[in-house]
């Protein structure tokens, strides 16, 4: 049966694998949303600028296992796609980003499948970001069930960059002319130099808040 079918038919098991990736979308974003407050409380410093989240379409599916050629089942979604449950964490700052990975990838009930590092090495075309798959158990009554989730991380400039990319991309699918993507990849090396300076900035600041605070004590 193909995906499709399975979606039409609303078959049991399509809906029990909806259920587990929003399940472990849960999971994932309560724990993102506690190590930011607990950030919060004891740095009075918020590292994650927003949070999203989304589920792949029955289509996106179908069409991302025949380009790596297999059959739209669920079976090989289950064992071929790690992106199904997808999660992006949106930062301030560049140093925040391996962070936030750390602190995840170090749960007790998290285990990392896989890391694809585009900080260290950038993709061709400029793209920056952090991934990372990771499963969670989901508890339910008949069993523990390990599910898969994509986890992206990143700037907020790095963000505007991938998002204009994805839509120049697929408005000339793939094809645009070649002065376009030069242009993009000069983009992507000012989106560096920003974060860096940014990154340099948020330092300093912190570096004079931390001498007030002393003479503030000395005074008092
Ligand atoms: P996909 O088939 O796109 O999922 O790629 P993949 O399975 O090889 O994994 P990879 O970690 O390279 O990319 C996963 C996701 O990262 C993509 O679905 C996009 O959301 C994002 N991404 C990767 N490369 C780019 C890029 O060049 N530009 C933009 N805008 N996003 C990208
Ligand atoms: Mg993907």
């Amino acid at each position: 049966m193909t995906i499709q079918e399975e979606v039409a038919a609303q078959t049991e098991e399509w809906r029990k694998t909806q259920l587990l990736y929003n399940s472990a979308l849960k999971e994932i974003s309560t724990k993102i949303e506690i190590l930011n407050n607990e950030f919060v409380h004891s740095h009075r410093y918020n590292p994650i600028e927003h949070v999203t989240q989304r589920i792949k379409t029955p289509d996106s599916i179908a069409r991302k296992l025949k380009r790596i050629g297999y059959e739209p089942t669920l079976e090989n979604m289950e064992k071929y796609l790690c992106d199904i449950a997808g999660i992006r964490i949106i930062c301030s700052f560049t140093s925040d980003i391996y962070r936030i990975a750390g602190m995840i990838a170090r749960q007790d009930d998290v285990a990392v499948l896989k890391i694809k590092d585009y900080m260290k090495h950038p993709k061709e075309n400029g793209y920056k970001s952090f991934h990372m798959v990771v499963t969670v158990p989901i508890y339910l009554s008949t069993g523990t069930e390990t599910t898969k989730v994509e986890i992206q991380i990143r700037t907020i400039a790095m963000d505007f960059w991938a998002s204009l990319e994805h839509k120049i991309y697929y408005k000339f699918e793939g094809n645009a002319p070649e002065y376009i993507y030069d242009e993009l990849k000069n983009c992507a090396d000012i989106i560096d130099q920003l974060d860096q300076r940014m990154l340099s900035l948020n330092e300093e600041v912190q570096q004079l808040k931390a001498t007030s605070a002393v003479r503030e004590s000395e005074i008092h």
